[in-house]
């Protein structure tokens, strides 16, 4: 008899998602349990986009618009980009399979950052592909001159999360222009701006700037971070409009509902709640690079919603004691750090009740 699924679906590993806040407080019998472990927006969503949401629940009975019309037209502009460059997907996740499902065949390998963000993996592997993870160099950075040597005639896609996740590490514009001259045109290269919003590095350079002159340089973002609808599943990538035109081939008709594309409008109008997120990030980051060396961690210069942190111990032994306190953190012992945390920023008092938990459990 065959087998009944391929054999890289036999032996794929399914994504981690954080431990939700239910589950903990049903384990452990505990109430008021704080996540901060999916680098989520502890704002919540733009009350704007809450507001919209609800009306635009009252039409749910239809189909959404298959083209997002006017969401495409309303980002484009938002981005300075024209329609045509810009493709909606159900969170950025599923932007990263169909790029794979659009651009790359059996034969085709993806190059990847080891320990970067588990999502490249795993969509190569349900599809089937071959990929190559070049190693990150001291400090938790991806290596980008190691991964343009790595290129081979086979490499058709690279990965590149900027910021990354799980390190919140960055690289800047010159790094990518250097990759980007290194790399043949024919390789697709896609830059994860999951985080971008966050980011306050004058180095720091978005794809969106540099697709024109380079027509196989993808930018992917997401409304789920800054914008805080995760839960709505909302993100976009800009590109050539040529490229854009073959995902249009391959997407779902209706992978955007009509409340996402509801709640992504309204979210765009609402600068106030990115600026209040943004100002919350910031001293959160201040916080937490304060208060965490002095319990011992070593941390990376996050330019993201989190902060990755070495405690030198086992960092799946810390992370359940936090669980038992009711913190939910993330550990990454499956990402090749065993050492590490990492731990969204939350609100203040979310961040100091995180801190109160650590102290007493190193105490
Ligand atoms: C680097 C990176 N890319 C993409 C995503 C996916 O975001 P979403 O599918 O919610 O848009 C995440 C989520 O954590 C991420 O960290």
């Amino acid at each position: 008899m065959r087998p009944l699924v391929p054999s890289y679906v036999e032996t794929l590993k399914p994504y981690v998602p954080g431990k939700p806040i239910e589950e903990t407080e049903r384990e452990f019998g505990l109430k008021g349990v704080i996540k901060l472990a999916s680098n989520e927006n502890p704002l919540g969503p733009s009350p704007r986009a809450v507001e919209a949401m609800r009306t635009a629940a009252a039409a749910t009975h239809l189909y959404p618009d298959a083209t997002s019309f006017h969401l495409v037209r309303r980002l484009a502009t938002h981005v300075g980009v024209r329609p045509e460059e810009v493709v909606l997907g159900s969170g950025s996740n599923e932007l990263i399979e169909l790029l794979i499902r659009t651009f790359t065949t059996p034969e085709d390998e993806l190059l990847l950052c080891k320990g970067s963000f588990s999502a490249y993996r795993i969509s190569a592997q349900a599809h089937g592909r071959p990929f190559v993870e070049v190693p990150m160099r001291e400090g938790y950075q991806y290596d980008l001159e190691a991964m343009a040597r790595a290129v081979t005639p086979r490499t058709r896609m690279v990965f590149l999360a900027n910021p990354d996740n799980p390190t919140g590490t960055a690289f800047g514009r010159k790094a990518l222009e250097a990759f980007l001259a290194a790399v043949p045109p024919d390789v697709m290269v896609v830059h994860d701006e999951a985080y971008f919003e966050f980011v306050e590095w004058p180095e720091y350079a978005s794809a969106v700037e540099l697709f024109r002159k380079h027509p196989n340089l993808v930018a992917l973002r997401t409304f789920s971070k800054i914008h805080g609808l995760a839960g709505v599943r909302l993100g976009y990538g800009v590109m050539d409009a040529k490229l854009a035109g073959y995902i249009h081939r391959t997407r779902m008709p209706f992978n955007l509902t009509v409340v996402a594309q509801a709640g992504g409008m309204a979210a765009l109008e609402d600068a106030e709640h990115v600026r209040r997120t943004r100002d919350t990030n910031r001293q959160g980051l201040r916080y937490f690079g304060e208060e965490l060396p002095k319990l011992g961690a070593t941390l990376t210069h996050s330019h993201a919603n989190f902060v990755f942190a070495d405690f030198h111990r086992s960092g799946v032994e810390l992370y359940d004691l936090l669980l038992r306190k009711g913190v939910i953190v993330r550990p990454f012992a499956n990402q090749g750090f065993p050492t590490c945390l990492r731990i969204s920023v939350g609100t203040p008092a979310e961040n100091e009740r995180c801190v109160k938990a650590l102290r007493e459990i190193f105490a």
